[in-house]
Parts: C-alpha cells; structure tokens; sequence
C-alpha cells in the first residue's frame, strides 16, 4: 500500500488498473466489476488496507 500516498490514488488504481508511477496492475484484477464500487467503498477499503499496512508494519 505504500505507493497509494492518499485515497485518490488507490480508487484511480481500483478504476483504471494503473498504478501511480503508470505501470499496470495485471487483469487477472477484474477492473470491470470493480470499477461500479462506489467512491464511499472504495475510500473505506483504502482506509482499511492502510491501516492493515501500519499494523503490520509497527509488529515487525
Ligand atoms: C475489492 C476487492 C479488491 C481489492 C481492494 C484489491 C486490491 C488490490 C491491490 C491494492 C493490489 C496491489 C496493486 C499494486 O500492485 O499496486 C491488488 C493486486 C492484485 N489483485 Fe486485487 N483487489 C481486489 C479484488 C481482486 C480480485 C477479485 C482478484 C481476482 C480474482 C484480484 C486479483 C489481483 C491480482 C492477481 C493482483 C496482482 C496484480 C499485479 O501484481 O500485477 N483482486 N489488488
């Protein structure tokens, strides 16, 4: 999750399967159904994922 610095970059991503430096996310990702979760959902999953990151990070 470190490369999505807010939740605009992460729901760019979800939508449009690039990641921030451009490279692209494999389409075994299905961008076409993940693409109509809506902007409330996908900012909670971002808020969740980067909590998950910051848990894991802190028991290392
Ligand atoms: C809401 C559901 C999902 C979320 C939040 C999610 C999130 C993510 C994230 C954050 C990444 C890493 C992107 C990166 O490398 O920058 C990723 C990669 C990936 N996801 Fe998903 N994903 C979801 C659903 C799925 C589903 C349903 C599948 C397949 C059945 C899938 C398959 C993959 C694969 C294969 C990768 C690795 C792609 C690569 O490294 O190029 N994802 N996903």
């Amino acid at each position: 999750m470190a490369r999505y610095a807010d939740a605009k970059a992460f729901v760019a991503m979800m939508r449009s399967g690039t990641r921030p430096d451009g490279s692209a996310v494999s389409t075994v990702m299905p961008f076409g159904a993940l693409r109509e979760m809506s902007d409330v959902d996908l900012e909670a999953l971002y808020l969740h994922l980067k909590g998950l990151s910051a848990q894991m990070a802190a028991s290392r």
